[in-house]
């Protein structure tokens, strides 16, 4: 991993650089673009590979034949997050603000309400208002610089309209990791009131050195209300491809989100499906243990 070669973005349609002004009046010359999740060095070889043979072969026609890159993600969880996936499980997105703009139409009406473990990552919020659904805020209690769950007062503030809750494991922008008892406690929360528990966990592979993220799915009781939500793109800077899953165990939850997904004419990026399978690999890995040293 090189942190030290600069790599020039200004006027190269970055978000973070090029919206700078526009959307906030402040120079590029004069901010640090630290607004979006989106860093300043280039992916694996392999990722730069994947797609300089793309170019190479200069066909940019529809994806199809999903094999590889399912075999990648399963590959990948089972070996960095010891998750047995199903590949039938597994829906691809255009990214997971898109994934959770779909389960809200899967799997909430208009008016509902959604839970958020606030402060948390702001596009959850928009896409929830912007469908018509109600954010229900849970706050997050702030002690000696730890975000930590208040339960019983989140209980005091759902109304029963809450159908939802969605969860940011580990939590942007609060950076912690939940324990598996945190999240054991979120899971039961949610059995309480009825919610589906979507776990958005873009960020589950930079943990710091000695932590451990748990996967959702691994706590008891949840499978008949979870929703998982997982991408390459944090992990390889690889947000301009788009790309992510929506990983669904339970049969009545999965036929709900493809209604909602069919309805929505998804269809793969190819760029973004090569990229990932080739993140998802043996060298893809090794780039990210030399990373986290
Ligand atoms: C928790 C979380 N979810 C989703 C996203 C964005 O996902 P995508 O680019 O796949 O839509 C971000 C981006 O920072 C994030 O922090």
């Amino acid at each position: 991993m090189d942190f030290d070669t600069l790599t020039p973005r200004k006027g190269t349609h970055s978000v973070k650089w090029d919206m700078m002004q526009p959307l906030y009046g402040v120079s590029p010359d004069d901010g640090l673009a630290m607004w979006v999740a989106d860093m300043e060095f280039r992916p694996p070889a392999c990722v730069q590979t994947a797609l300089e043979k793309m170019l190479a072969h200069g066909i940019y026609g529809y994806y199809g034949d999903d094999a590889e890159y399912l075999a990648a993600i399963q590959w990948w969880m089972k070996t960095r997050h010891g998750w047995d996936v199903d590949a039938k499980h597994i829906f691809t997105t255009h990214g997971l603000v898109n994934g959770t703009a779909l389960c809200i139409q899967a799997f909430t009406e208009k008016g509902d309400g959604v839970v958020l473990m606030t402060p948390v990552y702001h596009a959850f919020a928009r896409v929830i208002t912007a469908a018509g659904r109600q954010v229900v805020e849970c706050p997050l209690t702030l002690n000696d610089g730890r975000y930590e769950l208040d339960i019983p007062a989140w209980e005091a503030r759902l109304t029963g309209r809450e159908t939802m809750l969605i969860l940011c494991s580990p939590h942007n922008p609060g950076g912690r990791v939940w324990t598996a008892q945190e999240l054991a406690q979120i899971a039961a929360f949610c059995a309480r009131h009825d919610l589906i528990l979507v776990s958005d966990e873009i960020h589950h592979d930079l943990v710091m050195p000695g932590r451990k993220h748990t996967v959702m799915a691994h706590i008891d009781g949840v499978a008949d209300r979870l929703v998982m939500m997982t991408a390459t793109t944090k992990t390889f800077n690889i947000a301009g491809a788009h790309t992510g899953n929506v990983i669904i165990a339970d049969t009545a939850l999965r036929m709900r989100f493809a209604a909602a997904y069919n309805a929505a004419g998804m269809s793969a990026n190819s760029f973004g499906m090569f990229m990932a399978t080739a993140a998802y690999s043996p060298d893809g890995a090794a780039w990210v243990d030399a990373l986290m040293e």
